[in-house]
């Protein structure tokens, strides 16, 4: 049985069959209509969440299984002071499969050691995203035509942005693959992603304050928001938030092919006006997130 924990979970080889089993799915949805059907997918979310959980929960409708789960620690024994590891030895014989999201770095590595059924990731603390990874480099691929051979700009919070962190660890697995990473000195990557990936990797990157300066190298523009709920001091945040705001007249200044990526929530970083650039992929990027699922799901049953 195989955990989704990290994006590298997945071999290159996987990740391509994956996405490849996404775009079928993309193509010709009731073929896959029944697959999980007598199956059921709990979600356990600790933390709250719009996207991950009800994509998940819509993958697995889509595929004709059930689902069951809580949406918040406090609707949940956790309430009252159960571990994970109970909790997961519970839900073990509740559920096929399980989709687990928590404010710990770590806590759904405890529940796979735990688990008698797969357990995926769906977001741990600052940590990892592994399934917005899947999402994105479906977005990527199925728009851009191509995961190498790019120039990918990460703005706003890459510091706490966990999707930032999953999809430099997933993109440096593919040829020609540059980052500009755009931030305030208070939100730039963490030291061990600079230093044991990009570094150790021999990655080409640049850290800038200024996105007017670099946008129009960018083939990818991957926008995020400030993670308030990962501050300690709410002065810092107040100052830190609306440092860059994705307008009309930046999209100016991008290539005409270049993609605005952003795993949602917004919260000011895009402008509204830019949702209307064909340019602008972000809801795109958020129905993508179900087509994947679906075939993640999938690949842990064996039902592919
Ligand atoms: N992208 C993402 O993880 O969104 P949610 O927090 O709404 O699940």
């Amino acid at each position: 049985m195989k955990h989704i924990i990290s994006p590298l979970d997945l071999t290159v080889d996987e990740m391509a069959e994956l996405l490849d089993l996404a775009e079928d799915i993309i193509r010709e949805p009731k073929k896959f209509s029944s697959r999980c059907q007598g199956k059921k997918l709990a979600t356990l979310f600790y933390e709250p969440s719009t996207r991950t959980r009800l994509s998940f929960e819509a993958a697995m409708l889509n595929l004709g299984g059930s689902i069951l789960g809580f949406s918040s620690a406090d609707s949940s024994s956790a309430a009252k002071g159960e571990s994970v590891a109970d909790t997961i030895r519970v839900i073990s014989s509740y559920a096929d499969i399980c989709a687990m999201r928590h404010p710990k770095e770590g806590a759904p590595l405890v529940a796979s050691q735990y688990s008698t059924i797969p357990v995926i990731n769906a977001g741990d603390g600052g940590h990892n995203h592994p399934t917005q990874t899947f999402t994105d480099l479906l977005t990527i691929k199925s728009l851009k035509g191509r995961l190498s051979n790019v120039t990918v700009g990460f703005c706003g919070d890459l510091m706490f942005g966990r999707t930032v962190h999953s999809l430099i660890n997933a993109m440096v697995r593919y040829d020609n693959v540059s980052f500009i990473l755009i931030s305030p000195n208070e939100l730039k990557i963490p030291d061990y992603l600079r230093k044991e990936v990009l570094d150790a990797k021999n990655i080409r990157y640049k850290e800038v304050k200024n996105l007017d300066e670099v946008i129009s190298e960018l083939d990818i523009l991957y926008m995020t928001r400030v993670q308030k709920e990962r501050f300690f001091n709410e002065a810092d945040y107040i100052r830190l938030k609306d440092t860059y705001i994705l307008d009309a007249k930046k999209m100016e200044l991008a290539k005409k092919d270049m993609l605005v990526l952003h795993p949602l929530p917004r919260v000011n970083e895009i402008a509204v006006e830019v949702d209307d650039d064909p340019r602008a992929v972000y809801f795109k990027q958020a129905e993508y997130g179900v087509y994947v699922r679906m075939a993640l799901i999938l690949k842990m049953l064996e039902l592919a």
